[in-house]
């Protein structure tokens, strides 16, 4: 039989910092009314906003996740961190982290598949344990998009979405029969790409140019990250939230069934759905397509908000520390965001 991994450990990190819907009507023009009513958000958590950092919430998650792994820092063999809100443009948070919980020299791979970046990255930890290439891998999702977010009434459709916080898994070899990872499914269509997009800093100054033909001619640089772009509100996140919502409704019940029938399995089967936290109607209607009762499908968004990459892993720990996955179960792991990208995983636990 062909090596599975199985998560060993699992931790999750959310800043203390509580922000109700109605303390973000301080900032802006919404209301706790019609933030629930849209997404079921309740509240969410803002990193400190000088001590915090996306690589600082995924150290704590994964101090968590390595100690329940029964591992030492120094065991981890190679890291896998997902984010879209990185400390810097570059390098990737997966170096900070290295250098923070002291590592050996080790490899570290950031993704960026936002949403879905989780996944992604689970999948790739996945694929190194199965070729024996890794004994001890940390995944890490983290995110802190309180700031580079606007908490102004123009981007309100975005800012009260979205929270910070963190979550991590260390995966290893199983020697269970039948345990561990079953399958990874992984998915993108880029058509969209501009419909979740923060599009500064970046290389496409041609994007900036077509809406500004008077734009300063000059013959190298300057177009990167400019005075104007800033002032302009182009450095901030976009989303154009009805189409986001109208594709996440078909591509998370269709990489759920994928991943379902590459196994053999029917929705039936599963003993709990973890879907990525973008909102709670989708997870409403996925649940609702899939015929599963309340009690096989886990959201805790009311009280995070979508925390992006961390979403899947916050969730999972949750669950598990509620005691809501217990070993043998069936989970299932689904994400839709940005890219669009879409992924979903199946595990025996
Ligand atoms: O993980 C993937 C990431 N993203 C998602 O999954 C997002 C998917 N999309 C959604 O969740 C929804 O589209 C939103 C919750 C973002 C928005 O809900 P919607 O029902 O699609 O609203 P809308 O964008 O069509 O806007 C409807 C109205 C607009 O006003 P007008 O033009 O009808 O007067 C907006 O300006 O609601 C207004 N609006 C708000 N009002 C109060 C937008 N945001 C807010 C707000 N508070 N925060």
């Amino acid at each position: 039989m062909m090596q599975r991994s199985k998560i060993a450990g699992i931790g999750y990190y959310v800043p203390k910092n509580v922000y109700t819907n109605t303390d973000l009507s301080r900032f802006m023009e919404t209301s706790d009314e019609w933030i629930q009513e849209r997404t079921g958000i309740k509240e969410r958590r803002f990193a400190d906003r000088l001590e915090e950092t996306t690589t600082t919430m995924g150290v704590e998650a994964a101090k968590i996740a390595i100690e329940r792994a029964g591992i030492t820092a120094q065991d981890v063999d190679f890291i896998v961190f997902a984010t879209l809100s990185p400390d810097y443009y570059f390098p990737g948070c997966g170096v900070l982290l290295q250098r923070e919980m002291k590592m050996r020299e080790i490899g570290a791979l950031d993704i960026r598949n936002q949403c879905s970046g989780f996944i992604y990255a689970l999948s790739v930890a996945d694929q190194f344990i199965k070729t024996g290439m890794y004994k001890n891998i940390l995944v890490v999702g983290s995110e802190k998009h309180s700031f580079a977010m606007d908490f102004e009434t123009r981007s309100r459709n975005v800012s009260v979405i979205f929270g910070d916080g963190a979550g991590a898994v260390v995966l290893q070899p199983t020697q269970k029969e039948g345990q561990g990872i079953l399958s990874t499914h992984l998915h993108s269509d880029g058509a969209d790409a501009e419909s979740l997009a923060m599009f500064y800093p970046g290389s496409n100054a041609n994007k900036w140019l077509k809406d500004k033909p008077d734009y300063p001619d000059q013959e190298l640089g300057g177009l990167f990250l400019t005075r104007e772009q800033l002032e302009g509100g182009a450095a901030l996140p976009y989303m154009d939230g009805p189409a986001v919502f109208k594709k996440a409704v078909v591509k998370f019940p269709e990489v759920i069934k994928e991943a379902l029938a590459a196994n053999g399995k029917e929705s039936t089967d599963i003993d709990l759905l973890v879907p990525h936290q973008a909102n709670l109607r989708i997870s409403q209607y996925v649940q609702q397509l899939l015929g599963l009762p309340d009690s096989k499908v886990f959201n805790n968004i009311q009280k995070y908000g979508n925390t992006t990459a961390a979403s899947v892993p916050i969730a999972l720990c949750e669950a598990w520390e509620e005691g809501k996955i217990k070993e043998g179960d069936l989970i299932c792991l689904a994400a839709f965001g940005s890219g669009f990208t879409w992924a979903s995983a199946l595990i025996k636990w």
